[in-house]
């Protein structure tokens, strides 16, 4: 089996989707790895690398797509500028690829997957049960987002993260309210935690509480008798009473802390707006808001995803594709959880295809020219009729 890294075209994405420590891995079960070139340099993986571990390095992107079994990316594929080509037109068809696609939002390239007649593997849509959880490129990327949310949140702050005593008198440690505790809200509560800030954190789900608190911060929440979560372990949509109640706590907690963290997302996807304008009102002047789930839209009604705003005297950042900012370590656990994923399903030289298997059937998303991912496919019928 040939599998094909190309570099990543989308802007500011610097990430790879093989770090040269996995394809040394894929060679060695017996695939043959070809390497874009260039296609790490942005992740400080140079061309050498990916040669030493075992790959060819292919300059021509058309040659190494349209001769590839298995293509493995970072972003979804998308329109290639330079050469005025779609990416997934130059797939071989009837190929594979593995890589984050999150179907709902990005349609065009999911129908087209399913015209070329690839077998699409959607990292995001791999089952979060125990086995697969070296596979997870969510929870990956979530905990390189929470750790970062906290340097944008700490650099941006006109203030001491730590508490200090010096000559010139003592100055408090900063307070950061962490909304959302799931990946990214536990990382970053420990990370605000390492840098000496004192944290609170809530969430829907009150199975988290212990967590939050095992990391030392204080837990705070609604009392409620409602399910929080669906069967997949992500957050449920809850009532209009229950966002009710919520937004008194989250409005008087974002009065009292200097830095507010939002991760919050229903189903994996969608931002609840759980910060009101109002609320961004009642903050303190030089107060921090990071909202890391800008690219579902943002916790906060006033983030500008992609921007850097300021509004009542309150910094509110609204970052997008955090991961990508700190490439090296990104690409690297990225790539393992890939390369966890192919060498699982890696019998008798050959990719096992097995569509029995619960992650094959969960991650599988486009197959034989059919869209297999139920709300993209719907939604697909609904507007583009495939
Ligand atoms: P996520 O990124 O989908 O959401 C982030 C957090 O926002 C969640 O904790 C969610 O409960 C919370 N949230 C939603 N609405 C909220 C609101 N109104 N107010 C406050 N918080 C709100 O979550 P993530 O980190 O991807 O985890 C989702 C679930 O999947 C968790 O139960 C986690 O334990 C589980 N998981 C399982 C894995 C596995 O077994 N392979 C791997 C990673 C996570």
């Amino acid at each position: 089996m040939k599998v094909a890294v190309p570099r990543e075209i989308k802007p500011d994405e610097h990430r790879v989707a093989l770090a040269p420590e996995s394809v040394k891995k894929l060679v060695k079960a017996g695939m043959a790895v070809s390497v874009e070139a260039g296609a790490g340099t942005a992740a400080s993986f140079p061309d050498e690398q990916f040669r030493e571990a075992g790959a060819t390095i292919e300059s021509d992107l058309a040659t190494l797509l349209g001769s590839s079994d298995l293509i493995v990316k970072v972003q979804p594929p998308m329109e290639n500028a330079a050469i005025g080509r779609h990416e997934v037109d130059l797939f071989r068809e009837g190929a594979m690829l593995l890589g984050t696609i999150t179907p709902t939002r990005n349609l065009d390239a999911v129908r087209r997957l399913a015209e070329r007649r690839i077998t699409t593997f959607a990292t995001d849509c791999i089952p979060r049960i125990s086995r697969a959880q070296s596979m997870d490129t969510l929870s990956s990327m979530a905990n390189i987002a929470g750790y970062r949310s906290v340097l944008i949140g700490a650099m941006t702050l006109p203030k001491y993260f730590p508490m200090f005593m010096t000559a010139a008198g003592t100055v408090l440690a900063a307070k950061v309210f962490v909304i959302g505790a799931g990946v990214a809200g536990l990382q970053a509560i420990a990370t605000a935690r390492r840098l000496g800030a004192t944290v609170e954190a809530t969430d829907t789900r009150p199975a988290v509480k212990e967590q939050v608190e095992s990391l030392g911060a204080r837990w705070t929440g609604v009392d409620t008798s409602e399910s929080a979560q669906d069967a997949g372990g992500y957050a449920k949509e809850l009532s209009a009473d229950f966002y009710k109640k919520q937004g008194e706590l989250i409005g008087k907690h974002c009065a009292s802390n200097d830095v507010v963290i939002t991760t919050a997302l229903i189903g994996g996807v969608k931002a609840p707006r759980l910060i009101t304008a109002d609320m961004v009102q009642g903050m303190k002047p030089g107060s921090v808001i990071v909202d890391i789930a800008a690219e579902g839209g943002g916790n906060c009604e006033l983030t500008e995803p992609g921007k850097t705003v300021l509004r009542h005297g309150v910094t509110i950042c609204g970052p997008l594709n955090i991961p990508a900012e700190m490439p090296l370590h990104a690409s690297l656990l990225y790539s393992r959880n890939l390369t966890t994923f192919i060498t699982t399903f890696w019998k008798d030289n050959k990719f096992n295809l097995d569509l029995t298997d619960e992650i094959i059937k969960g991650a599988m998303i486009t197959h034989e020219g059919q869209v297999l991912h139920a709300q993209a496919r719907d939604a697909l019928q609904k507007g583009a009729g495939v």
